[in-house]
């Protein structure tokens, strides 16, 4: 397994990328309301990327047809952007968006409500975005690999709710997937030690219910099997002496 250490120069573009991705989230986050189809938010990506002077990381990847993934309620990720799913209030999407600017990758994902949601599904958000964060706050230089999986299933666990163990994040640099690989679960001090200049996509998939997903006959969309709704945080963030860098903040 050869991890990528970036010099400061990589990270600075893969900053830029990541900024341009920020802008891409937001401006479909705000398209998110009752009534639209995913393919409007398709849309609405579409037309930022090619303003920011980007490319689309997913669509030609292993042939997925779209710039976005967008996944309601029990789909948990790669969900794909249709003319068909129109989302209704009390819906949550999952919004999942890759970009290249000048060669470097970045890679975000957001999970946004429609209109008012079940407190319980609220809750459902703002644990998943923690446990990102939790994870974010133990990166830096010497940490093993193991403490950052902890860190997002100690804050799921504790809230009742439960890891995706089929999906994890990456390595991401000039390509969006690199080594190593990142479970949101594991144990302290175990795995592979983080060094300054590795770039990871951190990413919980979080599930109200039990842990297991499936993948629907598109070859793509993956649910979870007992029908729970699931929300998916993502950032990409630099690996620093003393800290983390958000690169998609
Ligand atoms: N964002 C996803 C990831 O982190 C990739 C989406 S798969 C694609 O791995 F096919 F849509 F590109
Ligand atoms: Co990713």
């Amino acid at each position: 397994m050869a991890i990528t250490i970036r010099t400061s120069q990589e990270i600075a573009k893969m900053r830029r990328s990541g900024i341009a991705l920020r802008a891409v989230l937001d401006a479909v986050r705000v398209a998110v309301v009752a009534g639209s189809t995913t393919m409007d938010l398709e849309r609405v990506a579409e037309a930022k990327i090619a303003e920011l002077g980007g490319i689309s990381a997913f669509k030609g990847y292993h042939g997925y047809p779209r710039m976005l993934c967008t996944s309601i309620n029990s789909e948990v990720v790669h969900g794909i952007p249709s003319k068909k799913n129109t989302l209704r209030e009390g819906d949550v999407v999952s919004i999942d968006c890759g970009v290249v600017i000048d060669g470097y990758y970045s890679d975000s994902a957001i999970t946004v409500p429609v209109g008012k949601v079940a407190p319980e599904i609220e809750k459902l958000l703002a644990v998943t975005e923690s446990s990102l964060v939790s994870a974010i706050q133990v990166v830096r230089a010497g940490v093993h690999l193991g403490d950052v999986g902890a860190a997002v299933q100690d804050v799921v666990e504790a809230a009742g709710f439960s890891v995706v163990r089929e999906f994890v994040g990456h390595g991401i640099g000039t390509s969006m997937h690199e080594d190593p690989q990142i479970p949101n679960y594991g144990r302290r001090g175990i795995g592979i030690k983080l060094r300054e200049g590795m770039v990871l996509a951190i990413e919980p998939m979080v599930n109200a219910g039990k842990p297991e997903v499936r993948v629907l006959e598109d070859g793509w969309t993956a649910v979870t099997v007992d029908g729970s709704v699931s929300a998916h945080f993502e950032h990409t963030v630099a690996v620093m002496a003393d800290g983390a860098q958000v690169l998609t903040a």
